[in-house]
């Protein structure tokens, strides 16, 4: 469940169909689902055995596993991408989570009543073009994941996924069912699964391969994290497909729902980026009655999912401050919050003020983003397979799992030594070519 409640977020709402609509569809989502089996669901797997191994925080779990595998120390290091990506994930992430936040206001005020294309797509570029108001919901979100992690995870978690999860995931089922008969389901079906292999490009197979990354939660440490409290009895493999699969449907229901929106409506081009989601979706609840207070609903439920996940981010780092440094666990919350709070100002004042500057061709957000989820998560994913494919104890891997059937060891093991390095090497020299070079 808490697997669930981090892999569930921005990730698969806002970011799976923006990122899906400006690489043409299709094509993108196969690969992307490609590499959701068989690159993602073995490297996630690889990181819980990990974390359940060592039951500390990830850089400490990765070295202990390390020290009793007798394996080289330089492996030790694998934790380092992962914690260094997940502060810089969580500067931007808690920006986005505060557009999602001030939506909710923005629904329950009127001031996104009877919207169209146009008036909703105004409203978003007035919220963007307001660096304090950005701030102050950045900073609003930030709060809230402080007050939890400070609390210990377990019990704020709980609730959040126990209940609030499954709402999120029915009220989508709603708007799933009010898109195929408002939206332009058909379009939008079409967009999303046919074959469109011209419009892929290296680039493209990269970000799918990013976004399979950043939308289970891995390549951080995240899972590793929630995997030193998993009790030994649970089945990883099962555990790990369910959360994939959960995972998958809600970013591609999400897009069935935008894209049906973003077909039936004037004037919103689904390679509108990161607004899409701020755009389109207003313009359904617009159309429906009682769409606002629905509308203020779902951007509760979405600010929650994100809020799930962005904990995901912040505890691993908090708990390596604590065992590592000897810091008090509120202290290092204020630490590393404050230091990713700080660094999402760049983020915000990208969408204004700094709008205009560029670096490698990105704007800021742009930049970490690319930097985070298709270069460090991939590197740190790669470490990870190659870690516990060829350098971890087989002991240890055959006590991990012992109840799962030896076909399915030997696909995972496969998997993690050839498969997945192949894979992403591969995919990564491809991308980076396509991206600077060509
Ligand atoms: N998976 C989350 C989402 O889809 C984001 C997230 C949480 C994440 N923890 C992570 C991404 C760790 C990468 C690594 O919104």
């Amino acid at each position: 469940m808490a697997a669930t409640g981090s892999a569930v977020g921005l990730g698969n709402i806002w970011k799976f169909p923006y990122v899906a609509g400006s690489n043409g569809g299709g094509a993108f989502v196969l690969v992307y689902l490609v590499c959701i089996l068989l690159i993602g669901v073995p490297v996630m797997m690889a990181e819980v055995l990990i974390g359940r191994r060592g039951r500390q925080s990830p850089i400490n779990s990765v070295r202990d596993v390390v020290l009793e595998s007798g394996a080289d120390s330089r492996w030790r290091h694998v934790g380092w991408v992962g914690v260094s990506a997940g502060m810089l994930i969580l500067s931007f992430y808690a920006v986005i989570a505060g557009w999602a936040l001030s939506y909710i206001f923005a629904m329950a005020s009127g001031e996104l009543a009877g919207v169209n294309g146009d008036s909703a797509a105004a409203v978003f570029a007035g919220l963007l073009a307001d660096p304090v108001r950005l701030i102050f919901w950045q900073s609003l979100f930030m709060l809230l994941c402080v007050l939890v992690v400070v609390g210990g995870v377990k019990k704020g978690l709980g609730v959040a996924v126990e209940i609030l999860m499954p709402l999120l995931f029915f009220m989508l089922l709603l708007l799933l069912g009010l898109s195929y008969f408002q939206g332009n389901f058909a379009a939008a079906w079409h967009f999303l699964f046919s074959f469109n292999i011209e419009l892929l490009t290296w680039r493209g197979v990269l970000e799918a391969m990013g976004q399979a990354f950043f939308t289970l939660s891995i390549g951080m440490g995240a899972i590793m994290a929630y995997g030193a409290y998993m009790p030994q009895k649970v089945n990883i493999g099962k555990t790990i497909l369910i959360v994939a699969f959960f995972d998958s449907l809600v970013a591609i229901v999400s897009g069935l729902i935008i894209f049906s929106i973003v077909f039936g409506t004037q004037g919103i081009e689904p390679s509108a980026g990161p607004g899409l989601m701020f755009i389109s979706l207003p313009v359904a609840f617009a159309n429906m009655s009682g769409g606002l207070l629905i509308g203020c609903a779902f951007f509760v439920l979405v600010s929650i999912a994100a809020w799930s996940s962005a904990i995901s981010l912040l505890e691993p780092c908090v708990a390596w401050l604590i065992e590592a440094k000897d810091v008090g666990r509120t202290n290092a919350n204020l630490l590393l919050a404050g230091f990713a709070w700080l660094l999402g100002i760049g983020s915000v004042l990208s969408f204004n003020v700094w709008s205009d500057i560029q670096l490698a061709g990105f704007t800021f957000f742009d930049f970490l983003d690319f930097l985070t989820t298709n270069i460090m998560l991939p590197l740190s994913g790669l470490l990870i397979a190659l870690f516990v494919g060829y350098a971890v104890k087989p002991e240890f891997i055959n006590l991990e799992m012992d109840d799962i059937s030896p076909i399915m060891l030997k696909v995972w093991r496969v998997s993690l030594r050839y498969i997945a390095p192949v894979a992403i090497s591969a995919v990564f020299v491809m991308g980076i070519y396509d991206k600077f070079f060509s």
